[in-house]
């Protein structure tokens, strides 16, 4: 380090850049688990990690040359942030998903990609003094595994979110999934107790390593479906982090270290906490088999009661509790302002409303939270499932706004079906529903949804935003 530049009183600037960058991470994750804060937080996070790419770039040394090949750094830097920039700028709020499935998978590969191009040159001094078996080469060869699942099993699940590719379960795929996972980790055992002169001599198990890394990448992820999408994005995501973790050991390089194990904790926790609140095991995430492992036996029973505008406006009008549930349909509305409305005109007729969230109700952690922020709906209105649910029989009338499998009462009574053991919205509890959706439309995980057929069910056709529109013109007329 002694050939890098220094302030006067002794310390490299490089080093004392990446460790402001670690800082800036840790405060800007820290400000990302709450709505207010969390624009400020990745903001702060990006400054973080455009110091330490710049300071990487004047400052690295390596045998006291500077880095080489910058312009061509540059031309990749300038092309990977056009194209981030515009499919960023342009997606759809409900296209998130897969977008940042899709930006997960390149960080793996990204990694796997570091692996590939360091295992031929690991130091042969290193190889003489210790054999394979040291923390350089456990780093390649992790990197590379976790990387490739990473990149592989991202992809697949963007196609899923996309809707492009559908799932694939076989009962016998979670002991394949076992078998292949315990050759890789065979496969690092062997290389690492190989008694050669150079690392390149390998080459080949490396290359077999990340064919093996592909496959189960991508069966890990096919059979998992509808309901536990989520949890398996967290669980890639996690990798991702750990797999860039990896590059930083290899290159001694604090930044990366810090951020790689930042994503790789806190996709970690994210991880084990949306297993908990969709009743899922961890290991059975890993080898990629979740929910009842079949087809739901539901079908239509009885028949769908519609409601008409007035007589849901009376019946909200004149209720002292009424709770919300809103889903993924809202968000395709973008119907928050127009709920936000109605919440606010209930209220004034001196109505309780509150909101259930559900932890995965639309299509990304935190959905809903986000989309109700948006309009300035108070936080402290907003409810956990979990908590609220105790709640639901005293509740006048619970209002289901484009949510759908997040109020399947299928995840408590048949065992069947691809969500059973998910908690939900005990929605059938409640003393009346309204169901606003646009018409017999399933929900992501395209089961039947008895509550539609409940008794105490009446539904509300139409786009949420303009149903919502015309329920508080309705109200305010009253
Ligand atoms: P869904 O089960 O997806 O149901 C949404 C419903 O909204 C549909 O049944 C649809 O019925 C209705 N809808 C669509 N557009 C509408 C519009 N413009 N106006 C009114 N209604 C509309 O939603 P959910 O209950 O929020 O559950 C989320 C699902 O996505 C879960 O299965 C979850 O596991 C999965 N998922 C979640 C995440 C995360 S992290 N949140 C990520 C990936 C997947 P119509 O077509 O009849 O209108």
């Amino acid at each position: 380090m002694s050939d890098l530049p220094h302030f006067s009183f002794g310390i490299p600037i490089l080093e004392l850049v990446y460790v402001v960058a670690s800082v800036l991470f840790v405060f800007g994750l820290k400000m990302l688990s709450h709505p207010l804060t969390a624009r400020r937080g990745n903001f702060l996070a990006a400054i973080g990690m455009v110091s330490a790419i710049v300071a990487t770039l004047l400052f690295h040394r390596k045998d006291g040359e500077p880095i080489r090949n910058i312009a061509l750094i540059l031309v990749a830097i300038v092309i990977g942030t056009a194209i981030g920039w515009t499919i960023a700028k342009r997606v759809k709020m409900t296209a998130m998903p897969q977008l940042v499935s899709f930006f997960n998978g390149m960080g793996g590969a990204a990694a796997a990609l570091i692996s590939i191009l360091e295992f031929p040159h690991v130091s042969p001094d290193l190889i003489a003094r210790t054999g394979m078996a040291n923390g350089h080469v456990l780093a390649i060869l992790l990197g590379l595994m976790i990387g490739t699942i990473s990149w592989a099993g991202s992809m697949i699940a963007f196609g899923k979110l996309d809707g492009r590719i559908g799932d694939l379960r076989v009962k016998a795929m979670k002991y394949v999934n076992l078998a292949i996972l315990l050759v890789l980790i065979g496969f690092i055992v062997f290389i690492m107790t190989r008694h050669v002169n150079a690392s390149s001599e390998l080459s080949t198990y490396v290359y077999m390593m990340f064919a093996l890394s592909v496959v189960y990448g991508v069966l890990f992820v096919m059979p998992i479906g509808g309901a536990d999408m989520p949890v398996v994005i967290s669980l890639l995501n996690s990798f991702t982090g750990v797999a860039a973790a990896m590059g930083g050991f290899l290159y001694n390089n604090q930044a990366m270290l810090t951020g790689g194990i930042l994503v790789g904790s806190a996709g970690t926790i994210l991880t084990v906490l949306m297993c908990k609140a969709m009743n899922r095991s961890l290991l059975n995430v890993i080898v990629g088999v979740f929910g009842g492992g079949g087809e739901s036996v539901a079908t239509a029973a009885g028949s769908i009661r519609e409601i008409t505008m007035s007589d849901a406006a009376v019946l909200l009008a004149y209720s002292k509790k009424v709770v919300i549930v809103p889903g993924y349909g809202l968000a395709v509305a973008q119907a928050q302002h127009a709920c936000h409305e109605l919440d606010k005109l209930l209220d004034e007729k001196g109505v309780e409303v509150k909101y259930a969230i559900h932890p995965v109700a639309g299509r990304m952690p935190g959905h809903m939270n986000v989309l109700l922020a948006e309009a300035d709906v108070p936080y402290e209105q907003l409810i956990e499932s979990d908590e609220i649910n105790p709640d639901l029989p005293n509740t006048d009338v619970l209002v289901v706004i484009g949510a759908n499998d997040v109020v399947n009462p299928a995840a408590e009574d048949d065992p069947s079906s691809p969500i059973y053991g998910m908690p939900i919205v005990k929605a059938r509890d409640a003393r009346n529903i309204i169901v606003m959706k646009r018409g017999m439309g399933k929900g992501y995980a395209a089961i039947e949804n008895l509550l539609f057929y409940n008794d105490k069910t009446r539904m509300l056709f139409g786009d949420a935003k303009a149903t919502l529109q015309n329920l508080v013109n309705e109200i305010k007329n009253l």
